[in-house]
Protein backbone atom coordinates (compact mmCIF):
# COMPACT_ATOMS: atom_id res chain seq x y z
CA UNK A 1 0.00 0.00 0.00
CA UNK A 2 3.10 1.95 0.15
CA UNK A 3 2.94 2.69 -3.85
CA UNK A 4 -0.52 4.81 -4.39
CA UNK A 5 0.22 7.63 -2.14
CA UNK A 6 3.82 8.18 -3.74
CA UNK A 7 2.26 7.88 -7.23
CA UNK A 8 -0.26 10.81 -6.24
CA UNK A 9 2.41 12.85 -4.44
CA UNK A 10 4.34 12.59 -7.73
CA UNK A 11 0.91 13.50 -9.53
CA UNK A 12 0.47 16.51 -7.33
CA UNK A 13 3.94 18.00 -7.79
CA UNK A 14 3.84 17.21 -11.28
CA UNK A 15 0.76 19.53 -11.86
CA UNK A 16 1.92 22.05 -9.63
CA UNK A 17 5.12 22.27 -11.79
CA UNK A 18 3.00 22.65 -14.93
CA UNK A 19 1.01 25.09 -13.28
CA UNK A 20 3.91 27.07 -12.25
CA UNK A 21 5.40 27.31 -15.84
CA UNK A 22 5.02 31.26 -16.63
CA UNK A 23 2.36 31.94 -18.17
CA UNK A 24 4.28 34.59 -20.76
CA UNK A 25 6.51 31.84 -21.91
CA UNK A 26 3.48 30.30 -23.44
CA UNK A 27 2.27 32.94 -24.74
CA UNK A 28 5.19 34.76 -26.03
CA UNK A 29 7.80 31.70 -27.09
CA UNK A 30 6.70 32.39 -30.51
CA UNK A 31 8.10 35.71 -31.11
CA UNK A 32 11.11 34.85 -28.92
CA UNK A 33 13.88 36.29 -31.15
CA UNK A 34 12.52 37.62 -34.10
CA UNK A 35 14.69 41.10 -34.76
CA UNK A 36 11.35 43.09 -36.80
CA UNK A 37 8.47 43.99 -35.31
CA UNK A 38 5.66 41.85 -36.64
CA UNK A 39 3.96 43.91 -39.37
CA UNK A 40 0.19 43.41 -38.76
CA UNK A 41 0.23 43.98 -34.92
CA UNK A 42 -3.73 43.03 -34.34
CA UNK A 43 -4.39 40.68 -36.95
CA UNK A 44 -2.14 37.91 -35.76
CA UNK A 45 -4.13 34.96 -34.69
CA UNK A 46 -2.26 33.93 -31.56
CA UNK A 47 -2.90 37.35 -29.85
CA UNK A 48 -6.88 36.68 -29.83
CA UNK A 49 -7.02 33.78 -27.43
CA UNK A 50 -5.12 35.41 -24.07
CA UNK A 51 -5.33 33.00 -21.18
CA UNK A 52 -7.43 34.22 -17.93
CA UNK A 53 -4.26 34.95 -16.48
CA UNK A 54 -4.54 38.27 -18.33
CA UNK A 55 -7.54 39.64 -16.77
CA UNK A 56 -7.69 43.19 -16.40
CA UNK A 57 -4.17 43.46 -18.46
CA UNK A 58 -5.08 43.40 -21.85
CA UNK A 59 -3.78 45.38 -24.37
CA UNK A 60 -4.57 46.10 -28.05
CA UNK A 61 -1.97 47.69 -29.68
CA UNK A 62 -3.53 50.32 -32.51
CA UNK A 63 -2.19 50.46 -36.05
CA UNK A 64 -1.17 53.62 -37.21
CA UNK A 65 0.08 54.88 -40.27
CA UNK A 66 3.73 54.85 -40.64
CA UNK A 67 4.08 58.79 -40.37
CA UNK A 68 3.54 58.33 -36.79
CA UNK A 69 6.34 56.30 -36.18
CA UNK A 70 8.42 54.34 -38.69
CA UNK A 71 8.52 57.48 -40.96
CA UNK A 72 9.83 59.45 -38.21
CA UNK A 73 13.03 57.45 -37.45
CA UNK A 74 14.24 58.76 -41.12
CA UNK A 75 14.42 62.06 -40.56
CA UNK A 76 16.27 63.00 -37.32
CA UNK A 77 19.55 63.96 -38.19
CA UNK A 78 21.17 67.44 -37.36
CA UNK A 79 20.54 68.04 -41.05
CA UNK A 80 16.87 68.02 -41.06
CA UNK A 81 17.14 69.68 -38.15
CA UNK A 82 20.12 72.58 -37.84
CA UNK A 83 19.18 73.57 -33.92
CA UNK A 84 19.14 69.86 -32.41
CA UNK A 85 22.53 70.64 -30.39
CA UNK A 86 25.83 68.60 -31.29
CA UNK A 87 25.37 65.59 -28.98
CA UNK A 88 22.73 64.82 -31.27
CA UNK A 89 24.85 64.50 -34.90
CA UNK A 90 24.47 61.03 -35.09
CA UNK A 91 21.20 60.85 -33.98
CA UNK A 92 19.26 58.33 -36.25
CA UNK A 93 21.81 56.26 -35.94
CA UNK A 94 21.69 56.08 -32.25
CA UNK A 95 17.83 55.00 -32.82
CA UNK A 96 18.75 51.37 -34.95
CA UNK A 97 18.19 48.13 -33.41
CA UNK A 98 14.20 49.18 -32.12
CA UNK A 99 15.87 52.60 -30.31
CA UNK A 100 18.89 50.33 -28.57
CA UNK A 101 21.29 52.41 -30.93
CA UNK A 102 24.88 50.25 -32.02
CA UNK A 103 26.33 48.38 -29.57
CA UNK A 104 29.07 49.84 -27.62
CA UNK A 105 31.82 47.62 -29.39
CA UNK A 106 31.89 44.39 -31.71
CA UNK A 107 32.36 42.00 -28.73
CA UNK A 108 30.37 43.49 -26.48
CA UNK A 109 26.81 42.17 -26.23
CA UNK A 110 24.90 44.04 -23.13
CA UNK A 111 26.02 47.49 -23.73
CA UNK A 112 24.56 50.20 -26.47
CA UNK A 113 24.67 53.60 -27.62
CA UNK A 114 21.22 54.22 -26.74
CA UNK A 115 19.86 57.67 -26.34
CA UNK A 116 18.43 58.29 -23.02
CA UNK A 117 15.40 60.31 -24.48
CA UNK A 118 14.15 59.43 -27.91
CA UNK A 119 15.40 56.05 -28.09
CA UNK A 120 12.71 55.06 -25.59
CA UNK A 121 9.93 55.41 -28.41
CA UNK A 122 10.86 52.54 -30.54
CA UNK A 123 11.93 50.58 -27.43
CA UNK A 124 8.68 50.78 -25.81
CA UNK A 125 6.82 49.86 -29.26
CA UNK A 126 9.33 46.71 -29.96
CA UNK A 127 8.85 45.44 -26.41
CA UNK A 128 5.09 45.92 -26.45
CA UNK A 129 4.83 43.37 -29.33
CA UNK A 130 6.56 40.98 -26.95
CA UNK A 131 3.95 41.78 -24.49
CA UNK A 132 1.93 38.30 -23.50
CA UNK A 133 -1.53 39.79 -23.18
CA UNK A 134 -2.14 41.21 -26.23
CA UNK A 135 -5.49 41.11 -28.41
CA UNK A 136 -6.27 41.67 -31.44
CA UNK A 137 -10.28 42.72 -30.93
CA UNK A 138 -10.15 46.44 -29.03
CA UNK A 139 -13.42 45.76 -27.79
CA UNK A 140 -12.08 43.39 -25.21
CA UNK A 141 -8.80 45.22 -24.37
CA UNK A 142 -8.31 47.11 -20.49
CA UNK A 143 -6.14 49.42 -22.67
CA UNK A 144 -5.51 50.54 -25.92
CA UNK A 145 -1.19 51.32 -26.75
CA UNK A 146 -0.60 54.12 -29.12
CA UNK A 147 2.66 53.34 -31.30
CA UNK A 148 3.07 56.99 -32.17
CA UNK A 149 6.79 58.31 -31.59
CA UNK A 150 5.41 61.51 -30.45
CA UNK A 151 8.97 63.30 -29.23
CA UNK A 152 10.55 62.80 -32.90
CA UNK A 153 7.32 64.22 -34.09
CA UNK A 154 7.88 67.26 -32.07
CA UNK A 155 11.03 68.06 -33.82
CA UNK A 156 10.41 70.26 -36.22
CA UNK A 157 8.76 72.49 -33.74
CA UNK A 158 11.36 72.30 -31.49
CA UNK A 159 14.38 72.86 -34.09
CA UNK A 160 12.87 74.37 -37.14
CA UNK A 161 12.16 77.96 -36.66
CA UNK A 162 9.90 78.06 -39.25
CA UNK A 163 7.22 76.10 -37.27
CA UNK A 164 7.66 77.02 -33.74
CA UNK A 165 4.61 79.12 -34.36
CA UNK A 166 2.70 75.73 -34.97
CA UNK A 167 3.91 73.93 -31.98
CA UNK A 168 0.51 73.99 -31.10
CA UNK A 169 0.07 70.85 -33.98
CA UNK A 170 1.83 68.62 -31.93
CA UNK A 171 -0.08 65.62 -31.41
CA UNK A 172 -3.30 66.83 -33.37
CA UNK A 173 -3.24 65.07 -36.70
CA UNK A 174 -3.00 61.84 -34.25
CA UNK A 175 -6.19 63.10 -32.55
CA UNK A 176 -7.81 63.72 -36.32
CA UNK A 177 -6.99 60.04 -37.26
CA UNK A 178 -8.18 58.22 -34.02
CA UNK A 179 -11.70 59.74 -34.24
CA UNK A 180 -11.97 59.79 -38.10
CA UNK A 181 -15.21 58.33 -39.27
CA UNK A 182 -13.43 55.71 -41.98
CA UNK A 183 -10.82 54.66 -38.62
CA UNK A 184 -12.96 52.76 -36.46
CA UNK A 185 -13.72 56.24 -34.13
CA UNK A 186 -15.36 54.08 -31.39
CA UNK A 187 -12.26 52.65 -30.50
CA UNK A 188 -11.49 56.01 -28.83
CA UNK A 189 -14.77 56.75 -28.28
CA UNK A 190 -15.76 53.66 -25.68
CA UNK A 191 -13.61 55.66 -23.44
CA UNK A 192 -13.19 59.07 -24.34
CA UNK A 193 -9.42 57.96 -24.96
CA UNK A 194 -8.96 57.45 -21.05
CA UNK A 195 -7.93 53.99 -21.92
CA UNK A 196 -5.08 55.07 -24.58
CA UNK A 197 -1.69 55.52 -23.56
CA UNK A 198 1.66 56.37 -25.20
CA UNK A 199 5.61 57.46 -24.67
CA UNK A 200 6.91 60.91 -25.08
CA UNK A 201 10.43 60.50 -24.59
CA UNK A 202 11.30 63.86 -22.72
CA UNK A 203 10.88 66.04 -19.85
CA UNK A 204 6.79 67.01 -19.62
CA UNK A 205 8.09 70.91 -19.43
CA UNK A 206 9.11 70.80 -22.97
CA UNK A 207 5.57 69.87 -23.94
CA UNK A 208 3.65 72.38 -21.74
CA UNK A 209 3.07 74.99 -23.39
CA UNK A 210 -0.26 76.63 -23.57
CA UNK A 211 -1.96 76.28 -26.87
CA UNK A 212 -2.88 80.02 -27.01
CA UNK A 213 0.68 81.09 -25.89
CA UNK A 214 1.92 84.33 -27.57
CA UNK A 215 4.74 84.75 -28.20
CA UNK A 216 5.39 81.24 -28.45
CA UNK A 217 7.98 79.97 -26.24
CA UNK A 218 10.30 76.47 -26.92
CA UNK A 219 8.13 73.37 -26.11
CA UNK A 220 5.03 72.42 -27.90
CA UNK A 221 1.43 71.51 -26.20
CA UNK A 222 0.86 67.95 -26.41
CA UNK A 223 0.05 67.93 -22.59
CA UNK A 224 -2.13 70.96 -22.56
CA UNK A 225 -4.23 70.36 -25.94
CA UNK A 226 -8.11 69.51 -24.63
CA UNK A 227 -8.06 67.27 -27.40
CA UNK A 228 -5.29 65.04 -26.10
CA UNK A 229 -5.98 65.08 -22.06
CA UNK A 230 -7.61 61.89 -21.77
CA UNK A 231 -4.54 59.67 -22.67
CA UNK A 232 -2.00 58.42 -20.30
CA UNK A 233 1.17 59.72 -21.39
CA UNK A 234 4.62 58.06 -20.25
CA UNK A 235 7.08 60.88 -19.83
CA UNK A 236 10.67 60.64 -18.54
CA UNK A 237 9.88 63.36 -16.55
CA UNK A 238 6.78 64.91 -15.00
CA UNK A 239 5.05 67.97 -13.90
CA UNK A 240 5.00 68.79 -10.19
CA UNK A 241 0.93 68.45 -10.84
CA UNK A 242 0.91 66.12 -13.50
CA UNK A 243 -2.79 65.60 -14.78
CA UNK A 244 -2.13 62.88 -18.03
CA UNK A 245 1.69 61.85 -17.82
CA UNK A 246 3.41 59.86 -15.36
CA UNK A 247 7.65 59.31 -15.30
CA UNK A 248 9.14 56.32 -16.13
CA UNK A 249 13.33 55.44 -16.28
CA UNK A 250 15.30 57.02 -18.40
CA UNK A 251 17.15 54.23 -20.92
CA UNK A 252 20.21 53.59 -19.89
CA UNK A 253 23.30 51.50 -22.27
CA UNK A 254 22.39 48.37 -20.42
CA UNK A 255 20.26 46.20 -22.71
CA UNK A 256 21.00 42.56 -21.50
CA UNK A 257 19.28 39.40 -23.25
CA UNK A 258 19.83 36.32 -20.78
CA UNK A 259 19.50 36.29 -16.35
CA UNK A 260 23.31 35.54 -16.68
CA UNK A 261 24.15 38.45 -18.23
CA UNK A 262 21.72 40.69 -16.17
CA UNK A 263 23.44 38.72 -12.57
CA UNK A 264 27.22 38.98 -13.68
CA UNK A 265 27.20 42.41 -14.36
CA UNK A 266 24.82 42.87 -10.58
CA UNK A 267 27.74 40.79 -9.29
CA UNK A 268 30.39 42.85 -10.73
CA UNK A 269 28.80 45.97 -9.48
CA UNK A 270 28.25 44.28 -6.09
CA UNK A 271 31.50 43.26 -5.44
CA UNK A 272 33.42 46.31 -7.13
CA UNK A 273 36.22 48.00 -4.99
CA UNK A 274 34.97 51.40 -4.48
CA UNK A 275 37.96 53.92 -3.45
CA UNK A 276 36.34 56.98 -3.90
CA UNK A 277 33.72 58.93 -2.02
CA UNK A 278 31.66 60.88 -4.74
CA UNK A 279 31.29 61.00 -8.10
CA UNK A 280 29.24 63.84 -10.52
CA UNK A 281 29.21 63.29 -14.04
CA UNK A 282 28.18 65.75 -15.86
CA UNK A 283 28.75 69.76 -17.27
CA UNK A 284 27.85 73.20 -16.53
CA UNK A 285 28.31 74.47 -13.13
CA UNK A 286 29.28 78.23 -14.73
CA UNK A 287 27.36 81.27 -14.14
CA UNK A 288 25.58 82.23 -10.96
CA UNK A 289 25.87 80.19 -7.62
CA UNK A 290 24.08 76.78 -8.46
CA UNK A 291 24.33 73.34 -6.87
CA UNK A 292 26.77 72.27 -9.91
CA UNK A 293 29.27 74.31 -9.23
CA UNK A 294 29.14 74.02 -5.56
CA UNK A 295 29.70 70.14 -6.16
CA UNK A 296 32.49 71.30 -8.94
CA UNK A 297 34.18 73.60 -6.60
CA UNK A 298 34.39 70.58 -3.49
CA UNK A 299 35.26 68.11 -5.50
CA UNK A 300 38.59 70.47 -7.16
CA UNK A 301 39.13 70.72 -3.03
CA UNK A 302 39.58 67.28 -2.36
CA UNK A 303 40.27 65.36 -5.10
CA UNK A 304 41.27 62.41 -3.00
CA UNK A 305 37.44 61.92 -2.10
CA UNK A 306 35.85 63.21 -5.47
CA UNK A 307 35.72 62.64 -8.72
CA UNK A 308 34.12 64.73 -11.69
CA UNK A 309 33.87 63.39 -15.48
CA UNK A 310 33.30 66.07 -17.41
CA UNK A 311 30.41 65.75 -20.20
CA UNK A 312 30.27 69.28 -21.60
CA UNK A 313 29.28 69.70 -24.53
CA UNK A 314 27.16 65.89 -24.82
CA UNK A 315 30.77 64.12 -24.87
CA UNK A 316 29.52 61.64 -22.92
CA UNK A 317 26.11 60.90 -24.42
CA UNK A 318 26.49 57.92 -26.40
CA UNK A 319 29.59 56.56 -24.41
CA UNK A 320 28.76 55.16 -21.61
CA UNK A 321 32.89 53.17 -20.86
CA UNK A 322 33.52 57.10 -19.90
CA UNK A 323 30.92 56.98 -16.80
CA UNK A 324 30.37 53.41 -15.91
CA UNK A 325 33.57 52.60 -14.88
CA UNK A 326 34.00 55.40 -12.57
CA UNK A 327 30.80 54.89 -11.51
CA UNK A 328 31.82 51.54 -10.37
CA UNK A 329 34.33 52.70 -8.21
CA UNK A 330 32.48 55.35 -6.38
CA UNK A 331 30.24 54.61 -3.59
CA UNK A 332 28.18 57.82 -4.23
CA UNK A 333 26.53 59.32 -7.15
CA UNK A 334 25.81 63.26 -7.42
CA UNK A 335 22.82 63.82 -9.26
CA UNK A 336 21.99 67.61 -8.97
CA UNK A 337 19.39 68.87 -11.62
CA UNK A 338 20.34 70.55 -14.44
CA UNK A 339 18.27 71.85 -17.15
CA UNK A 340 15.73 70.24 -15.70
CA UNK A 341 15.68 68.39 -11.89
CA UNK A 342 16.28 64.79 -13.75
CA UNK A 343 18.76 62.39 -15.41
CA UNK A 344 19.72 59.77 -17.30
CA UNK A 345 23.05 59.69 -15.14
CA UNK A 346 20.42 58.23 -12.02
CA UNK A 347 19.83 55.54 -13.39
CA UNK A 348 23.39 54.69 -15.01
CA UNK A 349 24.30 54.81 -11.28
CA UNK A 350 21.74 52.71 -10.32
CA UNK A 351 23.48 49.86 -12.31
CA UNK A 352 26.50 49.89 -10.91
CA UNK A 353 25.55 49.96 -7.30
CA UNK A 354 26.29 53.52 -6.97
CA UNK A 355 24.00 55.50 -4.54
CA UNK A 356 22.38 58.58 -5.79
CA UNK A 357 22.69 61.85 -3.81
CA UNK A 358 19.51 63.62 -4.68
CA UNK A 359 19.45 67.56 -4.06
CA UNK A 360 15.78 67.93 -4.50
CA UNK A 361 12.66 66.18 -4.72
CA UNK A 362 11.62 66.95 -8.03
CA UNK A 363 15.14 64.81 -8.85
CA UNK A 364 13.61 61.19 -8.00
CA UNK A 365 11.05 61.10 -5.94
CA UNK A 366 8.38 62.99 -6.98
CA UNK A 367 8.76 61.24 -10.18
CA UNK A 368 9.63 57.40 -10.46
CA UNK A 369 6.54 56.11 -7.94
CA UNK A 370 5.91 53.68 -9.94
CA UNK A 371 9.72 51.96 -10.17
CA UNK A 372 11.59 53.28 -6.63
CA UNK A 373 9.71 52.83 -3.85
CA UNK A 374 8.80 56.45 -2.43
CA UNK A 375 8.93 55.52 0.98
CA UNK A 376 11.70 54.09 0.81
CA UNK A 377 14.18 56.70 -0.39
CA UNK A 378 15.98 57.11 2.84
CA UNK A 379 17.26 53.12 2.14
CA UNK A 380 18.38 53.85 -1.11
CA UNK A 381 19.76 57.43 -1.36
CA UNK A 382 20.97 60.33 0.55
CA UNK A 383 19.07 63.98 0.25
CA UNK A 384 20.60 67.07 0.47
CA UNK A 385 18.26 70.23 -0.02
CA UNK A 386 20.39 72.59 -2.74
CA UNK A 387 19.79 75.64 -0.96
CA UNK A 388 21.49 73.99 1.91
CA UNK A 389 24.43 73.93 -0.83
CA UNK A 390 24.33 76.60 -1.88
CA UNK A 391 23.79 79.35 0.43
CA UNK A 392 24.28 77.45 3.79
CA UNK A 393 27.71 75.98 3.32
CA UNK A 394 26.72 72.63 4.20
CA UNK A 395 29.34 70.64 2.86
CA UNK A 396 28.51 67.92 0.57
CA UNK A 397 31.40 65.79 1.07
CA UNK A 398 31.01 66.22 4.76
CA UNK A 399 27.90 64.83 4.97
CA UNK A 400 28.81 61.56 2.73
CA UNK A 401 32.16 60.54 4.68
CA UNK A 402 30.06 60.99 8.16
CA UNK A 403 27.38 57.85 6.85
CA UNK A 404 28.78 54.77 8.45
CA UNK A 405 30.49 52.06 5.87
CA UNK A 406 27.90 49.59 6.79
CA UNK A 407 25.19 52.27 6.32
CA UNK A 408 26.90 52.64 2.94
CA UNK A 409 27.12 48.96 2.55
CA UNK A 410 23.37 48.45 2.67
CA UNK A 411 22.23 51.14 0.72
CA UNK A 412 24.54 49.51 -2.57
CA UNK A 413 22.55 46.83 -1.55
CA UNK A 414 18.86 47.97 -1.71
CA UNK A 415 20.42 49.88 -4.73
CA UNK A 416 21.72 46.70 -6.75
CA UNK A 417 17.97 45.04 -5.41
CA UNK A 418 16.30 48.31 -7.03
CA UNK A 419 18.39 47.85 -10.15
CA UNK A 420 16.66 44.99 -12.82
CA UNK A 421 13.83 46.94 -12.72
CA UNK A 422 14.95 50.57 -13.97
CA UNK A 423 17.24 48.66 -16.88
CA UNK A 424 14.64 48.14 -20.16
CA UNK A 425 16.01 44.49 -21.07
CA UNK A 426 16.53 43.78 -25.12
CA UNK A 427 13.78 42.46 -27.08
CA UNK A 428 13.45 38.85 -27.84
CA UNK A 429 14.91 37.86 -23.97
CA UNK A 430 15.10 34.53 -22.40
CA UNK A 431 12.33 33.54 -20.30
CA UNK A 432 14.47 33.37 -17.28
CA UNK A 433 15.23 37.42 -17.72
CA UNK A 434 11.67 37.65 -18.89
CA UNK A 435 10.34 36.55 -15.56
CA UNK A 436 11.92 39.93 -13.82
CA UNK A 437 10.12 42.74 -14.28
CA UNK A 438 12.24 45.33 -15.94
CA UNK A 439 11.22 49.13 -16.09
CA UNK A 440 9.16 48.39 -19.41
CA UNK A 441 7.25 45.98 -16.94
CA UNK A 442 6.75 47.92 -14.53
CA UNK A 443 5.63 50.92 -16.56
CA UNK A 444 2.84 48.89 -18.66
CA UNK A 445 1.51 48.21 -15.04
CA UNK A 446 1.61 51.49 -13.91
CA UNK A 447 -0.29 52.36 -16.95
CA UNK A 448 -2.75 50.03 -16.55
CA UNK A 449 -3.51 50.78 -12.53
CA UNK A 450 -4.01 54.77 -13.85
CA UNK A 451 -6.39 53.96 -16.80
CA UNK A 452 -8.54 51.28 -14.66
CA UNK A 453 -9.14 54.13 -12.39
CA UNK A 454 -9.24 56.24 -14.85
CA UNK A 455 -12.03 54.29 -16.67
CA UNK A 456 -13.99 53.64 -13.87
CA UNK A 457 -14.11 57.16 -12.88
CA UNK A 458 -16.63 57.72 -15.69
CA UNK A 459 -18.99 56.35 -13.77
CA UNK A 460 -17.75 57.25 -10.39
CA UNK A 461 -15.61 61.03 -10.64
CA UNK A 462 -14.88 60.82 -7.12
CA UNK A 463 -12.17 58.45 -7.96
CA UNK A 464 -10.47 61.12 -9.64
CA UNK A 465 -9.64 62.56 -6.17
CA UNK A 466 -8.29 59.61 -4.61
CA UNK A 467 -4.06 58.87 -4.09
CA UNK A 468 -1.86 58.62 -6.96
CA UNK A 469 -1.49 55.32 -8.26
CA UNK A 470 2.16 55.68 -7.09
CA UNK A 471 2.02 53.61 -3.74
CA UNK A 472 2.35 50.11 -4.50
C1 LIG B 1 33.55 45.91 -36.03
O1 LIG B 1 32.73 45.35 -37.04
C2 LIG B 1 32.66 46.15 -38.21
C3 LIG B 1 31.65 45.54 -39.15
O2 LIG B 1 31.64 44.17 -39.06
C4 LIG B 1 34.05 46.29 -38.83
O3 LIG B 1 33.99 47.12 -39.98
C5 LIG B 1 34.98 46.90 -37.80
O4 LIG B 1 36.30 46.96 -38.32
C6 LIG B 1 34.98 46.12 -36.51
N1 LIG B 1 35.75 46.84 -35.52
C7 LIG B 1 36.64 46.26 -34.73
C8 LIG B 1 37.32 47.15 -33.76
O5 LIG B 1 36.86 45.08 -34.78
C1 LIG C 1 5.89 83.80 -34.90
O1 LIG C 1 5.03 84.68 -34.19
C2 LIG C 1 5.66 85.87 -33.74
C3 LIG C 1 4.62 86.69 -32.99
O2 LIG C 1 4.07 85.94 -31.95
C4 LIG C 1 6.19 86.67 -34.95
O3 LIG C 1 6.89 87.81 -34.49
C5 LIG C 1 7.13 85.77 -35.75
O4 LIG C 1 7.54 86.44 -36.92
C6 LIG C 1 6.46 84.48 -36.13
N1 LIG C 1 7.43 83.59 -36.77
C7 LIG C 1 7.18 83.00 -37.95
C8 LIG C 1 8.28 82.14 -38.51
O5 LIG C 1 6.13 83.11 -38.53
C1 LIG D 1 -12.24 63.29 -21.64
O1 LIG D 1 -13.01 62.68 -20.62
C2 LIG D 1 -13.99 63.53 -20.07
C3 LIG D 1 -14.58 62.85 -18.84
O2 LIG D 1 -14.95 61.54 -19.08
C4 LIG D 1 -15.00 63.84 -21.16
O3 LIG D 1 -15.98 64.69 -20.65
C5 LIG D 1 -14.28 64.51 -22.32
O4 LIG D 1 -15.15 64.75 -23.39
C6 LIG D 1 -13.12 63.67 -22.82
N1 LIG D 1 -12.32 64.43 -23.78
C7 LIG D 1 -12.13 64.03 -25.04
C8 LIG D 1 -11.28 64.93 -25.89
O5 LIG D 1 -12.59 62.99 -25.48
C1 LIG E 1 38.58 74.44 -0.17
O1 LIG E 1 39.61 74.27 0.79
C2 LIG E 1 39.91 75.45 1.50
C3 LIG E 1 41.15 75.18 2.36
O2 LIG E 1 41.02 73.93 3.01
C4 LIG E 1 38.71 75.89 2.32
O3 LIG E 1 38.99 77.08 3.01
C5 LIG E 1 37.54 76.10 1.38
O4 LIG E 1 36.37 76.41 2.12
C6 LIG E 1 37.30 74.87 0.54
N1 LIG E 1 36.27 75.14 -0.44
C7 LIG E 1 35.30 74.28 -0.70
C8 LIG E 1 34.31 74.68 -1.74
O5 LIG E 1 35.20 73.20 -0.14
C1 LIG F 1 34.94 70.46 -19.57
O1 LIG F 1 35.13 70.26 -20.95
C2 LIG F 1 34.84 71.41 -21.72
C3 LIG F 1 34.88 71.05 -23.18
O2 LIG F 1 35.69 69.95 -23.43
C4 LIG F 1 35.83 72.51 -21.35
O3 LIG F 1 35.58 73.66 -22.11
C5 LIG F 1 35.66 72.81 -19.86
O4 LIG F 1 36.63 73.76 -19.46
C6 LIG F 1 35.82 71.56 -19.03
N1 LIG F 1 35.46 71.88 -17.66
C7 LIG F 1 36.21 71.56 -16.64
C8 LIG F 1 35.71 71.99 -15.29
O5 LIG F 1 37.24 70.94 -16.75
Amino acid sequence: MATPPLFLLLLLLLSFLLLLRPAHSRSTSKITGTTKPAPLENGDPRQQHAPAECDGRRIHIRELPSQFNADLLLACDSSSFPLLDSSSSNFCASLSDHGLGPRTHNRSRSWYRTDSHRGLEPLFHRRMLEYPCLVADPSLADAVFLPYYSSLDALPFLYSPDQFNSSFLHGLSLYYFLTDKDNSPHVWSRHRGLDHFLVLAGPAWDFSQAPSADPVLFGTSFLTTPELSNLTVLTLESRPSPWQEHAVPYPTSFHPATLARLDAWLSRARSSRRPNLALFVGGGGGGGPNVRGSIRAECENRTDLCEVVNCSGGSCAHDPIRFMRPMLRSDFCLQPPGDTPTRRSTFDGILAGCVPVFFEELGARAQYGWHLPRGEYDRFSVFIPKEDVVFNGVRILEVLEAIPRDEVRRMRERVLELAPGVMYRRQGSSDGLRARKDAFDLAVEGALRRIRRRVRSIAEPELLLEEDDDDL
